[in-house]
């Protein structure tokens, strides 16, 4: 019998070509391990009104470890047109697959490693001032807590009397009561003590495994008092268990500007669920975007593995698939540093590291070119000779 038993869920659109070849990785490297089919995603909500069916939560709920391609998601009046005739009208809502996971498991780690590969060409550059280029090392870990602020869910338009009752008795809605209800949307930011201190003590771990030496907490808590205020106190209580660890605090607009001078300076950044989103889209922006961005999302007894790309269905069709499987097989190393297995993470990150460096083989995104079906005559090499060239590398 295998060690481990891994959920496959490849999802929608190119989440089909990449994941089959994180697994292929996977084996060269030798992890030990048999894979599940499980299905996810808009096909799942079209025919069953459930993106997220009850086999694949019970396979998660079992086996506790996935790995997951993308999905493709739409807005509510296309996700009504495009459910089966037969489920139309019964009340069924279209509800993200992913965000729905992180919930149902309490999958409230969120770790987006943005880590720069040597020889990159859409790596940061900076100018120098004597007309020359740096390219400094960018090694960023943004810990997003994944289950709470603003995307609870908790949102409104039009809210019911007793929200709006409860939203008169603060002093500051003195300025929307008179707003007609239809005209007033609500979203409530939530923030709990105790997925604060998991996520910044998920942080600080993770800084003291790697020997960084601080950890920036990257919140706004001068203007958003309650919640970003309670993820900072907290922070600052959990740095007291790490003497040799400093805590930073950045405000996410500024941290933002910083990013574009300074990015090699923040190691470890821990925020709340959509600055943590956002920073970690900016982050990846710098050491290559969607092809190299991968991510955890860890509970405390299920953890799913995913690139952050979604399922680009303007090249799902495509034979040869051209994306780049780089942010899938990095999510994958990540699944196998999780289960304690660092050392065949760190090869296939090598391996990835070698190909980059050589230069030989670049998908299109990696050559700056538009992707479609020319790509290939242009030079690129497709999904699978990308997974190729980095099976060459394994050691
Ligand atoms: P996307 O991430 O699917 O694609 C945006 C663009 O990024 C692509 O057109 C392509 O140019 C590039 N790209 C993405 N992955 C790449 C890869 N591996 N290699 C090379 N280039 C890559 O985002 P988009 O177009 O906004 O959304 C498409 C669908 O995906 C939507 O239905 C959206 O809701 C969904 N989505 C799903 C996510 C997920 O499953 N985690 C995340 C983001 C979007
Ligand atoms: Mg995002």
């Amino acid at each position: 019998m295998a060690k481990h038993t891994v959920v496959s869920m490849p999802g929608d659109g190119i989440g089909n070509q990449v994941l089959p070849e994180s697994i292929r990785v996977l084996k060269a490297v030798g992890f030990d391990a048999e894979y599940i089919h499980a299905d996810i995603g808009w096909d799942c909500w079209c025919q069953q009104g459930n993106a997220l069916p009850d086999r694949t939560i019970e396979l998660l709920t079992k086996h506790k470890l996935g790995l997951f391609g993308a999905i493709t998601s739409k807005p509510n009046k296309e996700a009504q047109a495009e459910l089966k005739p037969e489920l139309r009208g019964k009340g069924y809502v279209y509800y993200s697959p992913i965000v729905t996971m992180r919930q149902r498991f309490n999958l409230d780690i969120c770790q987006r490693p943005c880590i720069g590969f040597i020889g990159n060409p859409l790596n940061y550059i900076r100018k120098r001032t004597d007309g020359g280029f740096d390219e400094p090392k960018i090694d960023t870990t943004i810990f997003r807590q994944g289950t709470e602020g603003m995307y609870a869910g908790i949102e409104w338009t039009n809210p019911p009397d007793n929200v709006r009752a409860a939203l008169n008795s603060h002093p500051k809605f003195k300025n929307f009561s008179n707003i007609p209800g239809p005209d007033l949307a609500v979203s409530c930011r939530i923030i709990t003590r105790p997925a604060a201190k998991r996520i910044v003590t998920a942080a600080f771990e993770y800084a003291k495994k790697r020997g960084f030496k601080g950890v920036t907490i990257c919140e706004k808590p001068n203007v958003v008092r309650e919640t970003s205020g309670m993820m900072e106190e907290t922070a600052k209580e959990v740095a007291k268990n790490y003497p040799g660890i400093a805590l930073w605090s950045t405000n996410i607009d500024a941290q933002l500007m910083w990013l574009n001078k300074n990015p090699e300076e923040y190691n470890v950044i821990v925020a709340s669920n959509l600055f943590g989103d956002i920073l970690s889209d900016a982050f990846a922006g710098l050491v290559g975007g969607l092809g190299f961005a991968a991510s955890g999302n860890i509970g405390d007894d299920v953890a799913v593995f995913e690139p952050t790309h979604g399922s680009a269905p303007k090249y799902a069709e495509l034979n040869p698939p051209i994306v780049n499987p780089i942010a899938m097989i990095l999510s994958a190393a990540m699944m196998v540093d999780h289960v304690g297995e660092r050392d065949k993470g760190d090869r296939i990150r090598n391996a990835v590291a070698a190909v980059v460096k050589e230069g030989k083989v670049r998908t299109y995104d990696m050559m700056r070119i538009s992707g479609g079906a020319k790509s290939i005559s242009q030079g690129a090499a497709s999904t699978v000779q990308m997974t190729d060239a980095i099976l060459a590398k394994l050691k």
